[in-house]
């Protein structure tokens, strides 16, 4: 190793996007190696409003590996960190830089350590798929540090060792993840099938449902399924091959109206497959449920869907509306159903692109209670609201993949000794 008296430090920040499964991955048929089931697609969230950035650093002053997530330093003993290290570290190449000197070569990673420094920019415990853009992130900035040379997909079956749908968060736009026939995993991974502008009519809302129940972890969750479901079996094996193939149609052709029906039964279905566990599995609770009979109701008045709606191992809504002025129709509808509690003004309930709110011509109104009920609903029937059900909305839309950010100012980690800003 070349370098000034060992004091050098040298790092890369990379972003990462999280995704939403539109055909859900849902059962391990390997448990170590994080192999699936079942194939499964997913739509890349905006960097912008739902990302993770991670600085990692290495020097030859670092008498260990150390990470911080949210500024809070993390054990990296867990079986799922050592994997992706050990994993990205055998396929480091020789590095150079030459600006300050300094040479790294390839056998040198392995006795080199790490500092690693992550952050999302949204809550963590909001239940956004925060592991997915968070090992991606890991993944794809120590490839970067470490002049690995493989290509995005390869990065991707070694980002599923650290969580599942992280795989699907190396790429943009549309992606599937392929479950592999190997033993080893190496040809479970993710592909590309469309990018972020082939379909960029597409707008999101997420509601972020406040619930104060803890709730099973995807992968306590899913390993119960595999254990007691038949429904699961029948899933994987008759109905998710079928599903995969009409998304990708659907995907291809920017169907909204297959697309919708797809994502909404897949959903469905990946929640009744927790029902289906023994003892069951409840992700979604009565706003959720309330949240789906809203958009049901709109889509059939309509006559063709304008919105989508999929759930996670979560309350969480994520709704995919056709276009802008469906996802500013929709907006009114959430609004109207789930005003804010008093305490909170709007600016703070809508995060994320808030031209939406602009469209829906409810921008800067702090009383929002005044909203006209949707045509949908008779008027003989009284319509009830959830004040204070839904903590906030994102709006959001399709976005890219990971990105290198060159500029320094942006590091999580000092260059002078790679600890924490
Ligand atoms: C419901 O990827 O979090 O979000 O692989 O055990 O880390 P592990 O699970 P994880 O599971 C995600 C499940 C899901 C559906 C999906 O994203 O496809």
């Amino acid at each position: 190793m070349v370098g000034g008296a060992e004091k050098w430090v040298m790092m890369v920040t990379a972003q990462t996007p999280t995704n939403i499964a539109v055909i859900k991955y849902w059962g391990k048929r390997d448990e170590s190696l994080i192999l699936p089931v079942n194939d499964s697609i997913s739509v890349t969230l905006d960097p912008d409003h739902l990302c993770t950035t991670t600085t990692v650093a290495v020097s030859p002053s670092f008498d260990r590996d150390r990470m911080w997530l949210n500024g809070k330093e993390i054990s990296l003993s867990g079986g799922r960190y050592q994997n992706c290290l050990r994993e990205i570290r055998s396929r480091a190449s020789d590095v150079e830089d030459e600006e300050n000197g300094i040479k790294i070569p390839k056998k040198d990673w392995e006795k080199l350590h790490l500092h690693i420094a992550s952050y999302n920019n949204f809550p963590t415990a909001a239940g956004l798929a925060s592991s997915a853009a968070g090992f991606a992130c890991l993944v794809f900035s120590l490839a970067k540090l470490m002049n690995v040379k493989e290509d995005q997909s390869k990065l991707s079956a070694i980002a599923r060792q650290g969580s599942g749908s992280a795989c699907r968060s190396l790429y943009g736009g549309f992606v599937k993840w392929i479950k592999g026939r190997d033993e080893d995993g190496r040809d479970s991974l993710a592909v590309q099938l469309a990018d972020e502008k082939h379909w960029d009519d597409l707008l999101i809302i997420i509601a972020v449902v406040s619930s104060r129940q803890k709730e099973t972890s995807s992968t306590t969750g899913m390993c119960e399924t595999v254990e007691t479901s038949l429904l699961l079996k029948h899933r994987a094996k008759e109905i998710v091959p079928k599903r995969i193939l009409q998304m990708e149609e659907a995907i291809k052709n920017r169907d909204f109206t297959s697309f919708a029906q797809l994502a909404c039964a897949d959903s469905n279905q990946f929640h009744a497959v927790c029902l289906d566990t023994s003892p069951p599995i409840f992700y979604m609770n009565d706003t959720s449920h309330r949240i789906i009979s809203i958009a049901e109701k709109w889509n059939r008045s309509e006559g063709t869907p304008q919105v989508a709606y999929t759930f996670d191992a979560g309350p969480n809504a994520v709704l995919i509306a056709r276009d802008r002025k469906a996802a500013t129709l929709l907006l009114q509808r959430l609004l109207f159903y789930f005003p804010p509690s008093s305490a909170t003004d709007l600016d703070s309930y809508v995060l994320g692109d808030k031209s939406i709110l602009k469209d829906a011509g409810i921008e800067g109104i702090i009383d929002v209670e005044g909203l006209p009920p949707p045509p949908e609903i008779k008027d003989s029937i009284p319509t009830q609201k959830y004040k204070g059900d839904v903590s906030y909305f994102i709006c959001t839309r399709p976005g890219r993949g990971p990105v290198l950010l060159s500029d320094k100012s942006q590091a999580l980690l000092n260059p002078q000794d790679g600890l924490p800003k």
